[in-house]
């Protein structure tokens, strides 16, 4: 059975078939590729999108979910159980296991101790969040007809921000692609994901302001300054770095989208919601497309 734990692991085929599946279930939903299995989605870390298109997905393909998303209440929190023992126990009732949690590595140590129950990594603290990235890879498909040739702006918090490091190093299976990032000087993006850039040969470059590449853009990914990953004196000062309004999209090309993980905060005002430019609520809903296709080519070992 395969883990789902981050980007890297997963070839640029099998990316192209899970999008390519999310958009045969969009058109026609199968509420029978999961009939009599069991899902356990358990939140150690708050979620509202990761979590309810998870559940979603799964009961629109017939299956059932298990799972919590308020750890403080489960045994771990209350008796002091240890991840490693609450992931044998819950993996033996269940045929997947999807699971969100703050510390970095957590779905890996999960997926050593599950007894070959796929886990899938719902973000793991500010490290990958693979599922994510499959819906953002299938948003961009859908609305720019291609995963290759494309220009890509990255603008907020590319330190903390799990989304961009996935996304990032998905796209950068594919050809053509120019990277633009864009954040606070102590929000760059890591040095980890510029090295894997540089050793695969890919284009990127470091801009002070959305402005000046706007223009070139097919697609424009937002992202909010991780309050929770910050101290109040950090976040007050960096949280309004980078606000994208409707007028600033006034050079933008006709095919541009503007993605966002979400939560928003204030780094897009909501003049842009009414722009043909935003893409950001249909990206949310197809959150449960990509991962309906992500749980059924899992579970039916087409992965
Ligand atoms: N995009 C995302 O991961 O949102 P949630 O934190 O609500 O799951």
């Amino acid at each position: 059975q395969k883990h789902i734990i981050s980007i890297p692991e997963l070839t640029r085929s099998e990316l192209e078939l899970i999008v390519e599946t999310a958009g045969k279930l969009k058109a026609e939903p199968n509420p029978e590729l999961l009939k009599n299995k069991v899902v356990a989605c358990c939140f150690f870390e708050p979620s509202t999108r990761t979590r309810l298109s998870f559940e979603t997905a799964i009961q629109r393909l017939g299956g059932t979910v298990i799972g919590f998303d308020n750890a403080g209440n489960t045994s771990l929190a209350k008796k002091g159980e240890t991840l490693v023992d609450s992931v044998q126990v819950i993996s033996s009732y269940v045929d997947a296991f999807v699971m969100r949690h703050p510390q970095e590595g957590a779905a890996r140590l999960a997926s050593e101790f599950s007894h070959g129950v796929p886990i899938v990594n719902g973000g793991d603290g500010a490290n990958q969040h693979p599922t994510q990235t499959l819906l953002d890879l299938y948003s961009i498909f859908e609305t720019q007809g291609r995963l290759d040739n494309l220009n890509i702006a990255f603008v907020g918090d590319l330190k903390y921000g799990r989304t961009v490091h996935s996304l990032t190093q998905a796209l950068s299976k594919f050809n053509k692609i120019n990277f633009f990032f864009i954040s606070p000087e102590i929000l760059a993006m890591p040095d980890y994901i510029c090295e894997e850039l540089d050793q695969a040969g890919i284009n990127y470059s470091v801009h002070a302001t959305m402005e000046e590449v706007i223009p070139e853009l097919d697609v424009l990914y937002m992202t909010r300054v991780q309050k929770e990953r910050l101290d109040e004196s950090e976040y007050v000062h960096m949280k309004a770095a980078y606000i994208l309004t409707a007028s600033m999209l006034a050079d933008a090309r006709d095919n541009l989208k503007v993605l966002h993980p979400l939560p928003r905060i204030d780094e897009i005002t909501v003049d842009v919601d009414k722009t043909k430019h935003a893409y950001y609520f249909q990206q949310a809903e197809n959150g449960v497309y990509a991962r309906e296709a992500l749980l059924a080519l899992v579970l039916n070992e087409q992965l």
